[in-house]
């Protein structure tokens, strides 16, 4: 359990598959930027299986316990090395009120505390400002915009590539180092 003030970050565990899997084939909950899929339980347990980008999801929980969203990461392969790259999703209930940017926080500690890497990236849909406001407040940088990146809701659209030198992060701001 990673633990921060008002959320904790803990590893999705079998028992939360039935809950993810309706999150994830919720148009209302994903929003406007982000594709709907159709996913069985039976399915994200193949993909837990067989994980070539070795994505891995954390639910995000309140104090009380209640899930209110997750927040992943996973590489992207490249021929030149892996990149990191996160993405995060909460409940429309529990929206604005700082969860996201805490939840990104302790998962940059996690990931710089925790894996070799000199980078991590995020990418957003332009017109995603929540999204753009979260990645700037927990430290990310805006590199610049990648042109018809994603294929959401029947057409192509423009993202902003995010990111976060460990340099730029110098130490942990939620987690500790014990
Ligand atoms: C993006 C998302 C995770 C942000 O979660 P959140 O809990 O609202 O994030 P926070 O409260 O930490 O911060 C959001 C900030 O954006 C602001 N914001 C929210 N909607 C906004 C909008 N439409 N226009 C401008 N600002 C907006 C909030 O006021 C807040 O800013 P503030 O702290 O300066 O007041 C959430 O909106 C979400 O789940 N959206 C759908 C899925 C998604 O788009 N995921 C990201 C994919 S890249």
């Amino acid at each position: 359990m990673l633990e921060g003030k008002n959320v904790n970050l803990r590893v999705m565990e079998k028992e939360d598959l039935p809950l993810y899997a309706k999150w994830i084939n919720n148009p209302e909950l994903l929003g406007e930027y982000i594709s709907p899929g159709q996913t069985s339980t039976t399915e994200i347990e193949k993909r837990r299986e067989n994980n070539p980008f070795e994505f891995k999801t954390f639910i995000i929980e309140k104090k009380d316990g209640n899930k209110i969203g997750w927040v992943a990461h996973f590489y992207v392969l490249h021929p030149m090395g892996k990149l990191l790259e996160i993405g995060y999703v909460l409940v429309p209930d529990e929206r604005g009120k700082g969860y996201c940017t805490e939840a990104v926080m302790i998962m940059v500690d996690y990931l710089f505390l925790t894996k070799e890497m000199l980078c991590i990236q995020a990418i957003t849909d332009t017109r995603n400002i929540a999204s753009q406001k979260v990645l700037e407040k927990a430290g990310f940088t805006k590199e610049g915009t990648i042109r018809k990146r994603f294929f959401s809701r029947g057409e192509w659209r423009d993202g902003y590539l995010y990111s976060i030198l460990r340099k730029q992060w110098k130490e942990p701001k939620i987690l500790t180092k014990e």
